[in-house]
């Protein structure tokens, strides 16, 4: 299984670009009609373009429900008669009487528009003649998803499948069957801990099903909802169940039986003993090119300071227990801030944001989730004396003078810029104030938000 792992880095880097592009769209798309962030939480619209289907008779059941809330890519909740046909990827609603036949297109990964992932049609079939026969009956719930996409990078792999199969599922207390397409083998061994959780049974490699079945459930969802990256919409989650990111993150907990579910105590309970800051290292681009300097600059300010490479193994779990003895986070933007899942409630994210006018990103994808799962957060932005680029690209070049022009030329130029071409060298005095504010808001934690 090891094999994956060096595959896994570049095409995590690929995607890395992608999402960038995403997000990045999304972000100015947002920006430009609402004037700001406030989108996130307050400002997601609350359309439901719902087309309800259901059969005439009193005693009918079946109907299939298409969700379009939100901006991500819609689901679809089919309940009833269903019967799934993997090689074809149809899903077919069997009505117990005559009825209209509709169908509806769905791409079951949360995204829109990703060009890998294979369509599954939902059909309501018009009567029972035209059902296709079981070959095995099931008396619990599916959901079927796809992996592609943009799975690989970790936040993605959170993002865009962990929370939103957790939105999905938590309903169920693991009585669902998984139905995947678009399979990447290694990506369900990676996060085998959580998925063990969330459904009880070995899932369904729809990819690999063969002509020879014709799968039934009492209700299937196709497609899986993304509210927004790391967020959730307490009222947006099926089954009457109101979730939040605190909610996530204490799954997190119980998932990887992560012992601490407060900070450290700085008051009478610990006395002399430290907050733990861990300092995220990066292998390629945004590294702390003075990453000594910042850990005795942590260690000035009171913090027991390490830095990690947790770019993942086989599975994530050792890094959630890594992760979960700290109480702050430190790193440049990127991927692996999302470890912040794994920090005890109270704990500290300071995300350290490159030059180029990157906080709305910064802030979008790591900052206001931050808040949500119930932890302090601290950014840094980056000056153009602390930026490589001053030195690669020289004080008049555009991306140092003018990072507007930079954005306004597009996605590609901003992340080969600002993201791919850029390190960081920390000025340790102007930094000092954020970690001393990092340390003081551990040191005003109450034992508070446990387990
Ligand atoms: C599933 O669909 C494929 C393609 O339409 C078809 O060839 C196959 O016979 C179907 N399988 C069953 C068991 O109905």
């Amino acid at each position: 299984m090891k094999s994956w792992a060096p595959i896994h880095v570049n095409i995590g880097f690929v995607v890395g670009v992608l999402f960038v592009l995403l997000t990045y769209l999304v972000v100015s798309q947002r920006a430009a009609t609402s004037g700001g962030l406030s989108v996130v939480a307050s400002d997601v619209q609350q359309i439901e373009n719902k087309q309800l289907i259901q059969g005439s008779g009193e005693s009918e059941k079946g109907r299939v429900v298409y969700d379009t809330k939100g901006n991500y890519a819609p689901t679809c909740e089919v309940d009833g008669d269903v019967r799934i046909n993997s090689t074809a990827l149809s899903v077919f609603l069997v009505p117990a009487s005559r009825s209209e036949r509709r169908e509806w297109t769905i791409q079951p990964y949360s995204r829109k528009n990703m060009p890998d992932i294979k369509t599954v049609t939902v059909t309501q079939l018009p009567d029972k003649a035209a059902a296709p026969p079981c070959t095995v009956t099931y008396s619990i719930p599916a959901v079927l998803f796809a992996l592609g996409g943009l799975t690989g990078n970790f936040w993605h792999d959170f993002s865009d499948v962990l929370v939103p199969l957790f939105i999905a599922c938590r309903r169920y207390d693991g009585e669902v069957q998984f139905l995947i397409s678009n399979m990447k083998p290694w990506w369900p061994v990676a996060y085998k801990t959580i998925l063990r959780r969330l459904s009880r049974y070995d899932a369904v490699d729809l990819d690999g099903d063969g002509d020879a079945h014709v799968r039934c459930f009492p209700h299937v969802t196709v497609g899986i909802h993304q509210h927004n990256g790391l967020s959730i919409v307490p009222e947006w989650v099926p089954g009457g169940r109101r979730l939040d990111m605190t909610d996530f993150t204490r799954f997190m907990r119980e998932v990887y039986a992560l012992p601490r579910g407060a900070p450290v105590s700085l008051n009478r309970e610990e006395p002399g003993k430290r907050p733990r800051l861990l300092l995220v290292h990066r292998g390629h681009s945004r590294r702390f090119l003075n990453e000594d300097e910042v850990l005795r600059a942590a260690e000035a300010a009171g913090f027991e300071a390490v830095a990690l490479d947790l770019r993942r193994d086989e599975t994530v779990d050792a890094n959630a227990r890594a992760v979960n003895s700290f109480d702050a986070l430190l790193g440049v933007h990127g991927a692996g801030l999302t470890n912040a899942v794994f920090l005890p409630p109270g704990g500290v994210l300071i995300q350290v944001v490159p030059y180029g006018k990157m906080d709305v990103i910064a802030t979008l994808e790591f900052g206001l989730p931050a808040k949500e799962m119930g932890l302090r957060y601290l950014d840094y932005i980056v000056a153009a004396e602390e930026s490589s680029l001053m030195e690669t690209l020289g004080p008049e070049h555009p991306a140092i003078k003018d990072p507007d022009s930079i954005h306004s030329s597009g996605w590609d130029k901003m992340t080969e810029f600002y993201l791919n071409m850029q390190s960081v060298r920390i000025d340790v005095a102007r930094f000092a104030p954020t970690l001393k504010l990092a340390f003081d808001q551990l040191r005003q934690q109450q034992r508070q938000g446990g387990v």
